[in-house]
């Protein structure tokens, strides 16, 4: 098929480039011209494992090319998917990039077309953008929902093997032209109206981050209770009505999505006469760990962090990724900062991005380099590299042997045998 996007953002340029593979034709419309070119490329705007390659390859074929006309692309196109941004300022949507998209689209149609909101946006709000579009063109469209559930640094494989695909459609023969597009795609389909499509993906991004903060609260009452948090999971987990995965206690969610939809569907929910209580207390637990942690790492440094040189491991929101959006080290950084605290930090790829909102931090791309002389080890970000460190080299390097893990990814009896003050959170 002839597939148009609108937006070369995380999810355009994925869903672009996977659907090249699998063999259709993607034009992707950029309205960043330097982005333009540098696509056509093959060099990207973020990191995402195989997802470079994946480009390049597809723009050799000529299956995926990029450009800013829309004329260009809109009247040739089968389908056309808006992708663009849909950021959150306190609780309240900014629709305007959709808007201006599907405003775009509209005055480029020349042909009966389907359009496909992808962008996470307020349920019900397809009929608003439909009676937009139809102020700017007299041809006919369908205007459907099929939101996009992909994590980073996981999006190919979350593309190619999705745990479901919902397709949000008014008409029977809507559904089908969009089920033949994904028919390459294993995993479950769910066909519904676009509304409910739209509200599956807030109801998703909000239900995670609260299993999330439950989790997290556990693990504070297992700290005071003297439970141990990763056994308790794991026997909730057993349960399968519970199931074990999202509840990874430590120091809770951050990132482009989870922040932005919680805080999204509780704005809309309040608008709507409903305030969705659930999710204050979510946000609420969210911000908490982090000075819960803070005092933590207060504490196992004898009271105060003044002038003592901490080392942070992991900047970016989550491994695998160079996103530093919402991320738990901006927070954690700043709070040891005014406790001062000397900070020097390590990430493998996230680095020049801290750079540009970290100040007063020294960067190390070798851990072992920042752990010379410091007064304390601190993981915040579960990097496989750092999961996999040599502690015996790390105890000569240490001024102080002191580890803090905000995410409970290192064994407390190893570290304790070498020697090493040892706290996660909840264990
Ligand atoms: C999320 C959703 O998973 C995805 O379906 C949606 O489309 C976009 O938002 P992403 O933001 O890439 O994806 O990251 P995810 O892997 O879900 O993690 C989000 C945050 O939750 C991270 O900060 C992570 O560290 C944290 N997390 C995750 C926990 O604290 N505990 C867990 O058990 C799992």
């Amino acid at each position: 098929m002839k597939l148009t996007f609108i937006g070369a953002g995380y999810v355009g340029l994925v869903t672009a480039a996977v659907f090249a593979d699998l063999g259709n034709e993607c034009l992707v419309v950029e309205i960043d011209e330097e982005k333009v070119q540098k696509l056509t490329k093959g060099e990207l705007p973020f990191f995402e494992p195989g997802l470079s390659e994946l480009v390049k390859k597809n723009v050799f074929k000529k299956r995926l090319q990029f450009t800013k006309d829309y004329k260009k692309t809109i009247p040739q196109a089968e389908i056309i998917f808006i992708c663009v941004g849909t950021p959150t300022k306190n609780g309240k949507i900014d629709l305007s990039y959709v808007y201006s998209a599907a405003k775009s689209i509209a005055e480029n149609l020349e042909s009966p077309s389907l359009v496909v909101v992808k962008s996470t946006v307020p349920p019900g709000v397809n009929r608003k953008i439909t009676k937009w579009m139809r102020r700017f063109t007299k041809v006919d469209f369908d205007l459907a929902s099929v939101p996009e559930f992909l994590r980073e640094g996981k999006a190919l494989e979350d593309s190619l093997r999705p745990y479901r695909i919902v397709i949000g459609v008014e008409k029977r023969s809507v559904a089908k032209k969009l089920l033949a597009l994904h028919k390459k795609i294993p995993g479950k389909k769910l066909v519904c109206d676009p509304a409910s499509a739209q509200m599956i993906k807030y109801a998703s991004n909000a239900f995670l981050p609260t299993k999330i903060s439950f989790a997290n609260s556990i693990a504070v009452l297992c700290d005071k209770f003297g439970a141990n948090v990763e056994d308790v999971i794991k026997g909730m987990g057993m349960d399968k009505r519970i199931g074990p995965e999202f509840l990874g206690a430590g120091l809770g969610y951050g990132g482009s999505c989870f922040p932005k939809d919680v805080q999204a569907l509780s704005g809309l929910s309040k608008k709507a006469g409903y305030p969705f209580s659930i999710l204050t207390a979510v946000e609420k637990t969210n911000k908490k760990q982090v000075d819960y942690f803070v005092k933590k790492v207060l504490r196992l440094c004898g009271g105060s962090v003044k002038d003592k040189i901490l080392v942070v491991l992991g900047l970016s929101f989550k491994p695998d990724t160079s996103d530093i959006r919402e991320a738990r080290s901006l927070l954690v950084i700043s709070e040891l900062q005014k406790k001062g605290a000397k900070i020097s930090a390590c990430d493998p790829v996230a680095i020049s991005e801290a750079r540009k909102v970290l100040k007063r931090v020294r960067f190390f791309n070798d851990p072992y380099k920042a752990l010379r002389e410091a007064d304390a080890l601190i993981l915040v970000t579960e990097w496989e590299v750092y999961k996999n460190l040599d502690f015996v080299r790390i105890k000569k390097l240490l001024k102080s042997p002191i580890v803090i893990d905000g995410r409970n990814v290192y064994n407390r009896k190893k570290l304790e045998k070498l020697g090493f003050v040892y706290e996660g959170v909840g264990k």
